[in-house]
């Protein structure tokens, strides 16, 4: 008690400060999103995510080889194709833009992990992400569909595959094919607590794959619950999740931190596009300190508990720690 107590005394100069400090950050930390579209030397900027663009195979790869310089070990795909249908056949294309990206990526910085995004939403014609029968998203019919879109992705050269679709059993459904095929080695990070979230809003610019009717709210979670989170989280270890991942991150730091605390898995966060898109607009009206502001929130999200953070900010943030 004051006045034997005064924890100021270990706040009195930067040296001291870091020394107590808790919670550190580091570029090796980060996983940055990329998203890849058909053409040749595209690089065509997402107007809600300042600094982020949708890129050609080509650019990609010059993209990547930057993240990979800045100590980042790793990025996530998502692709824009050229043609979508009901099923979304070029999710499982073996000439699919993702797996063209993964190919060019590892020949030209092999060091870098690949992860892929298996979701259907940005190439089916409806945006939903599984097959639509009368209105409905079917379950089961859409778990053969990840499989096949998993399994082009390993064929291509991937070294990761993250599920963000949300179907029940998805995880066994692609460890099985994955094991099937022979790749035992690659890593399943699964979106196991992936919420039905407006904070997706930009990304579906980005990605250009927002639902043409009805929402997500059958298949992802609902916003209010904290306990079936870890529901979620426990079926898609017991499935055979290696990492797993709760998404969106800031508004549900509550969520990140059970999930540290009651699992021994590695756990991801995803800080999504809303979430950068609110930082770059304060930002742009003079309102914030951006950077500031980015680092306090990239170290929230790693008190809470994050092992691996997806971000947009993965190159800002690396420049800053690298000083
Ligand atoms: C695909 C997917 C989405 C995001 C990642 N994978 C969009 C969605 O579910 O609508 C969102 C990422 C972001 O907002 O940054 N299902």
């Amino acid at each position: 008690m004051f006045p034997t107590h005064r924890p100021r005394r270990l706040r009195g100069t930067e040296t001291i400060r870091r020394m107590v400090r808790e919670t550190t950050l580091s570029p090796d930390d980060f996983i940055y999103p990329l998203f890849v579209t058909y053409g040749r030397d595209v690089k065509k900027p997402i107007r809600s995510m300042p600094g982020c663009y949708q890129q050609s195979v080509d650019n990609i790869v010059r993209t990547a080889k930057e993240i990979f310089s800045l100590g980042i070990p790793g990025v996530i795909l998502f692709g824009i194709p050229e043609h979508k249908d009901e099923i979304g056949s070029e999710a499982f294309s073996p000439e699919g833009v993702v797996q063209q990206s993964i190919k060019a990526i590892k020949d030209s910085v092999p060091e870098l992990m690949v992860i892929t995004d298996v979701c259907m939403c940005e190439y089916t014609s409806h945006g939903h992400c599984g097959i639509v029968k009368d209105g409905e998203v079917l379950n089961d019919p859409t778990l053969e569909l990840l499989q096949k879109e998993a399994v082009s992705h390993a064929y291509a050269g991937a070294d990761m595959v993250a599920p963000s679709d949300m179907m029940d059993g998805r995880v066994k459904a692609i460890r099985e094919a994955l094991d099937r095929e022979g790749f035992t080695n690659i890593p399943i990070m699964s979106y196991a607590a992936k919420y039905a979230s407006a904070f997706y809003g930009p990304f579906r610019e980005a990605a250009e794959s927002a639902p043409q009717f009805g929402d997500r709210r059958s298949y992802q979670m609902d916003p209010p619950n904290r306990r079936e989170a870890l529901k979620e989280v426990a079926l898609d270890i017991e499935e055979g999740a290696d990492i797993v991942m709760v998404k969106p991150a800031l508004a549900y730091l509550d969520v990140i931190s059970d999930v540290k605390n009651m699992f021994d898995v590695p756990v991801a966060a995803y800080n999504v596009s809303g979430e950068y898109s609110l930082v770059k607009a304060a930002a742009e009206l003079g309102w914030i300190d951006h950077d500031r502001i980015m680092m306090e929130i990239l170290i929230s999200i790693k008190r809470a508990g994050a092992d691996i953070i997806l971000t947009y900010f993965a190159p800002e943030a690396a420049k800053i720690l690298q000083g």
